[in-house]
């Protein structure tokens, strides 16, 4: 993979001084963030893997979306925290071992192509993985993989997503996505996750064992989880900070449910050993059996909507 370019923050000013919602700041030397703060809500979008990292309407006390307190910013490495984008591949490559976990897109350098306000006030950002750029490797081990992608995010009330996919080779290709979302709850035993009722789940922490979900979802131990067929809308109850997060999708047939726990999170070098207390993963993905065909020309948008309201007990 080509080195990071560093991208200068001036420039990036220079090209977008226009808008006045907007500005720009490096987390570290050559991974640069844009912050948005309009008067629906704040976020930040980290131009290293085209991902969101914050979402806060100005209703909610609590950031929506959770960042690690201990987030590195580190080229090849996945950002913990935000919406990491998985693209082309979910977890590891079934065919190419040695290729990146969950694949190319959440460690590339995205392109900013365009910021624009929307006639209530909300901001559109849009980006460009430069896939030529990053993707070469895979494409030399897999030739026919020709394929752009693309994300828009809108920051207003809610966060709207659009995450697309366009083949442009000349043979059909298979590919999955996730919007690796982790949501900021107060204390993973004090939520419940509904909208999976009689959804079929692979249990990834049992060998991939098929079971069916009874009911809502409640996390009180290390939880990985890809439900299949799964595209109603997702809420989350959150009891302690009594709200209600609904997470609302097209285009997505699988939901992924992850949270590493004690034990995991103290193994991992970017999650504080309380981190995994605080946050949840739900992915609007399609994996597995859900993973898309896209033939040559052919165009898929993986779309969600963020929105939160007062929780009703
Ligand atoms: C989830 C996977 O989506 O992401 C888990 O289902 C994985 O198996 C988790 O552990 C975190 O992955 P990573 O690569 O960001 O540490």
């Amino acid at each position: 993979m080509s080195e990071i370019k560093r991208i200068m923050i001036n420039q990036l000013q220079q090209k977008f001084s226009s808008n006045d919602s907007i500005y720009f700041v490096e987390a570290r030397p050559g991974f640069p963030v844009i912050k948005i703060s309009n008067k629906w809500a704040t976020a930040s979008i980290s131009l290293y893997g085209g991902q969101l990292l914050s979402f806060q309407p100005h209703s909610q006390e609590q950031p929506v979306i959770w960042l690690s307190d201990k987030v590195i910013f580190k080229k090849d490495k996945a950002i913990r925290g935000g919406i990491p984008l998985c693209w082309p591949w979910f977890g590891s490559n079934e065919q190419f071992e040695d290729q990146p976990a969950h694949g190319y897109a959440r460690i590339s350098l995205w392109e900013l192509i365009n910021i624009s306000t929307l006639a209530n006030g909300e901001i559109k950002l849009e980006l460009h993985m430069p896939c030529q750029q990053y993707c070469q490797e895979y494409q030399n081990i897999n030739p026919s993989f020709h394929v752009d992608l693309s994300i828009s995010y809108i920051i207003g009330q809610e966060l709207a997503i659009d995450l697309r996919t366009h083949n442009t080779g000349d043979t059909p290709v298979i590919l999955s996505n996730a919007l690796h979302s982790y949501f900021n709850v107060s204390h993973i035993e004090d939520v419940s996750v509904l909208g999976l009722d009689g959804a079929t789940f692979i249990d990834k922490l049992l060998s991939a064992k098929k079971q069916i979900q009874n009911g809502s979802l409640q996390i009180k131990k290390e939880t990985d989880r890809i439900y299949l067929d799964s595209n109603n809308d997702i809420i989350l109850n959150d009891s302690g900070y009594k709200r209600q997060i609904n997470v609302s999708k097209k285009g997505a047939d699988s939901t992924v449910v992850w949270n590493p726990w004690q034990q995991k999170s103290h193994s991992m070098d970017d999650m504080s050993d309380n981190g995994w207390k605080s946050m949840i993963c739900i992915e609007s993905a399609n994996v597995d059996i859900n993973k898309l065909k896209l033939n040559p020309g052919q165009n898929h948008r993986l779309h969600t909507t963020i929105s939160v309201k007062k929780l009703v007990e």
